[in-house]
């Protein structure tokens, strides 16, 4: 019943197609009327949305499991789905006999057209984010494994460190990641770039936050509006990236990469490296305090996913 695939509804992720092939699988056994006789309609109408909303949350899952930037508009792509086909159920459900044909051509149209439509479109788009995802950010974001030493970006300057190794290791990972958004023979990857930059930030944004407020830092209030400022902006500059003309789109992108290297070297210069001198120094205190500073350091590097 593998007729309704074909090759162009491949996503490369293999669970993913091994449950979109098993969906058409189903469909299949509804279209063949010499299968579907009357008694088994039911039964594999049921089976068909079972799957499909075992099929649905796995995919969710995989979205959350990358916090895919766009998992809540395709989460109401599936729910308004789900919603469909369980009035073509009831429809079935209802109709006598002789309507029961015409119900099921009904189901399968529905369950064809939203299927292909929805795979060729939204999850083909996850499909590829998530491919590059995997292929570009050390997995965990923040608190990545660390591997061997990265060369250091060309926009990094040594009077940018703070002298704690993992957070220069992360904002040389931003200066890496926003050095794509500079170079021209990259356009192709600004968009995800874009997003996957943003969610990184925030992340180590929450973490550094966590463990000021953990140390009562002084300045921690300060340095969480300036983050937060960073963030908003950003989230707006991204809103506008979206909805601009595809000709002003690579001007665009310049921009916010030199916006962002620029923003973050007057932050890592003004606030981290005051941060960090303060981290430094309150580390050097007692057994006791060593320990709590100690936990906590793991805490702000740990894996987040
Ligand atoms: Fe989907
Ligand atoms: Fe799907
Ligand atoms: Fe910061």
């Amino acid at each position: 019943m593998l007729h309704l695939w074909s090759a162009k509804l491949e996503t490369g992720l293999p669970k993913i197609d091994e449950q979109h092939k098993e969906l058409f699988r189903q469909v299949g056994v509804l279209m063949d009327r010499t299968k579907a006789k009357a008694d088994r309609i039911p039964e594999t109408v049921n089976f068909l949305g079972d799957y499909v909303l075992m099929h649905f949350n796995d995919e969710q899952g995989l979205h959350a499991s990358v916090q895919y930037p766009k998992a809540a508009a395709h989460k109401k792509q599936h729910i308004a789905f789900i919603a469909k086909f369980s009035e073509l159920k009831k429809k079935l459900g209802d109709s006598g006999d002789n309507l029961q044909f015409e119900v099921m051509t009904e189901i399968n149209s529905t369950a064809i057209g939203w299927l292909k439509d929805h795979i060729m479109v939204h999850d083909k788009e996850f499909a590829d984010y998530y491919k590059q995802r995997q292929a570009r950010l050390p997995r965990g974001g923040p608190s990545a494994p660390r591997a061997a030493p990265k060369a250091a970006p060309r926009l990094w300057r040594p009077e940018l460190e703070t002298g704690i190794p993992k957070l220069d290791e992360r904002f040389q990972e931003m200066f890496r990641q926003a050095e794509i958004l500079l170079d021209k023979d990259k356009a192709g990857l600004a968009g995800e770039t874009i997003s996957s930059l943003g969610e990184y930030m925030a992340k180590h944004f929450r973490a550094e936050e966590r463990v000021q407020a953990g140390l009562g830092y002084p300045a921690a209030q300060a340095h969480q509006r300036s983050h937060n400022d960073f963030i908003r902006k950003y989230k707006n500059i991204n809103l506008k990236l979206t909805a601009a003309n595809p000709g002003d789109r690579q001007k665009m992108t310049t921009d916010i990469g030199r916006g962002l290297t620029t923003w973050l070297k007057g932050h890592i210069i003004t606030q981290d490296q005051d941060f960090a001198a303060y981290y430094k120094k309150n580390r050097q205190g007692g057994q006791k305090g060593r320990g709590f500073l100690y936990r906590l350091f793991q805490f702000l590097t740990r894996r987040q996913d």
